[in-house]
């Protein structure tokens, strides 16, 4: 059985776009810090290895429809600075925008997380852009775009570099000698790039990890190298095991041929699973979920400006090959209507079939709304008991296509309790999940060793040099100097 790394990804209004319009759900985000506060409890019970804080550095009224999480929430540093001093095994994991932060700031910010949560903290590295965060942040949009990945690479390096300031050991800290600071085991990162320059030392201790680990959540084919070269974990997006088979081969792959021991890239998904006390309960709460989306359709007239255009009866009409733009959405979807649809629209009944117990030949059928719904969220969702959801989890981790998950909430607090206290002990009694924390850092809990310094050991083995790495991975070039 294979050990799985599984994250808990907070978004405190439910990651499932109604979530905060089901009964009983957390929606108001000026109350998120209580709700922070009970998560990373629940979590850390569960013996859950990190909690994990996406971001976007944009918001406007469209994203109500889209992403209402967006909306407003706490900044994830933090969010993970604040819940440092609450908890005492989880890892906490903030996400960052290469693109627009500054390198000495986040190093400084990460270093310090990790201190004050005993070598607990990790940072997402991302690079995602939107015209909006260009204009938040006054920077010409498709410039920033176009060399976010190589400014990207000069981040990672810089972070590394400055991590390393100090060696471990450089306080000395004698008040007979009044020795404070071995000044030969102070560095300064002194590197020159394309996009960032950083001349001087940080000023913060080296991170109790030595370095905090890195994670990179992204798609493209520059992500996916950024991934393989420079991250310890590499958060993707996939639609079914085969494809994070495929993925983490690549992934490795890769990274053994940037010169890494690719052992130590971890692979992780998202995944919402909808947890029930009975299959059939959970199929309740999916249907319920899917009934409080709203759809272009509900509005008489235009909806609303930036509501998302897949979400309209009119969109799924392609999809299942069957003009239905028009209809009441909550007609039924019977099975003489189901005749006439495409094989891709027939795959979307069953797979609305599978989460809400609806099927149209059945006492209560599925509506047009349902197959809206479905076509317009891609997140993976499993629904099931927690014995359920913990299988088909654990069956990912055996066939090799993952090394753990980044599991989304549908509804704060309830999906996220039930995930914990429902499924996390279903993984604990099949094996592929630690019934006790093992370690007592983030790293301890991902399976990875301590990196060495670069500024003293750049052939360390367990952290080939950043140079050598960089240009057998890229064609960017900088120079440490
Ligand atoms: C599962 C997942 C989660 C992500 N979370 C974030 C995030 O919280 N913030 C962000 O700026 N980008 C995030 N990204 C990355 C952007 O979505 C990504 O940069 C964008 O899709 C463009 O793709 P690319 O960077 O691979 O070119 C995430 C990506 C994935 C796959």
């Amino acid at each position: 059985m294979t050990r799985l790394i599984i994250g808990a990804m907070i978004r405190t209004i439910g990651a499932y776009p109604s979530g905060w319009r089901h009964p009983g759900a957390h929606r108001d985000p000026r109350q998120d810090a209580a709700v922070l506060r009970r998560a990373a409890e629940v979590a850390e019970s569960a013996r859950l290895d990190y909690l994990f804080f996406g971001d976007w550095l944009a918001t406007g009224p469209d994203l109500e429809w889209r992403d209402p999480h967006l909306l407003a929430r706490v900044d994830p540093l933090s969010a993970i600075a604040y819940l440092a001093g609450v908890t005492e095994r989880i890892g906490l994991i903030a996400t960052v925008n290469t693109s627009y932060a500054d390198p000495y700031a986040i190093a400084r910010a990460t270093a310090s997380a990790d201190l004050l949560s005993g070598g607990r903290a990790g940072v997402n590295l991302v690079t995602g852009a939107d015209l909006r965060v260009a204009e938040n942040h006054g920077r010409d949009f498709a410039a920033t775009n176009e060399s976010r990945y190589d400014r990207a690479h000069e981040f990672e390096t810089v972070l590394r570099r400055l991590w390393d300031s100090f060696e471990d050991d450089a306080f000395v800290a004698d008040a007979d000698s009044g020795v404070l600071l071995d000044p030969a085991k102070l560095h300064d990162a002194r590197f020159s790039g394309a996009h960032l320059s950083v001349d001087g030392s940080l000023n913060a201790v080296r991170p109790v990890q030595g370095h905090v680990p890195i994670m990179h959540s992204g798609s493209s084919a520059r992500s996916r190298l950024f991934a393989a070269t420079s991250a310890d974990l590499a958060l993707v997006a996939v639609s079914g095991w085969q494809q994070a088979a495929a993925v983490r081969e690549e992934l490795r792959s890769l990274a053994f041929e940037s010169g890494r021991d690719d052992r130590t890239l971890k692979v992780v998904v998202p995944i919402l699973p909808i947890i029930g006390e009975t299959r059939e309960h959970a199929q309740q709460i999916a249907d319920e979920l899917s009934g409080l989306v709203r759809i272009a359709d509900d509005w008489d007239g235009e909806p609303p400006a930036g509501f998302p255009g897949n979400r309209s009866l009119a969109s799924v009409s392609h999809l299942i090959g069957l003009n239905v733009a028009g209809l009441d959405p909550d007609d039924p979807v019977t099975p003489s209507l189901v005749s006439a649809f495409s094989p891709a629209g027939q795959e979307l009944v069953e797979i609305v079939a599978e989460r809400t117990g609806r099927a149209p030949s059945g006492e209560h059928p599925p509506t047009l709304r349902h197959l809206v719904v479905a076509a317009s969220f891609s997140a993976s969702i499993i629904v099931g008991t927690g014995a359920e959801v913990a299988a088909e989890l654990a069956a990912w981790g055996d066939a090799g296509a993952v090394d753990g998950f980044n599991v989304l909430s549908a509804t704060q607090p309830a999906q996220f309790e039930a995930f914990a206290t429902q499924a996390v002990p279903e993984l604990q009694r099949l094996g592929v999940f630690p019934a006790e924390y093992e370690g007592t850092t983030l790293r301890d809990h991902l399976g990875l060793g301590r990196p060495g310094n670069v500024h003293v050991s750049p052939h360390d083995p367990r952290f080939p040099p950043v140079f050598a790495r960089r240009c057998a991975a890229t064609s960017g070039a900088f120079e440490v100097v």
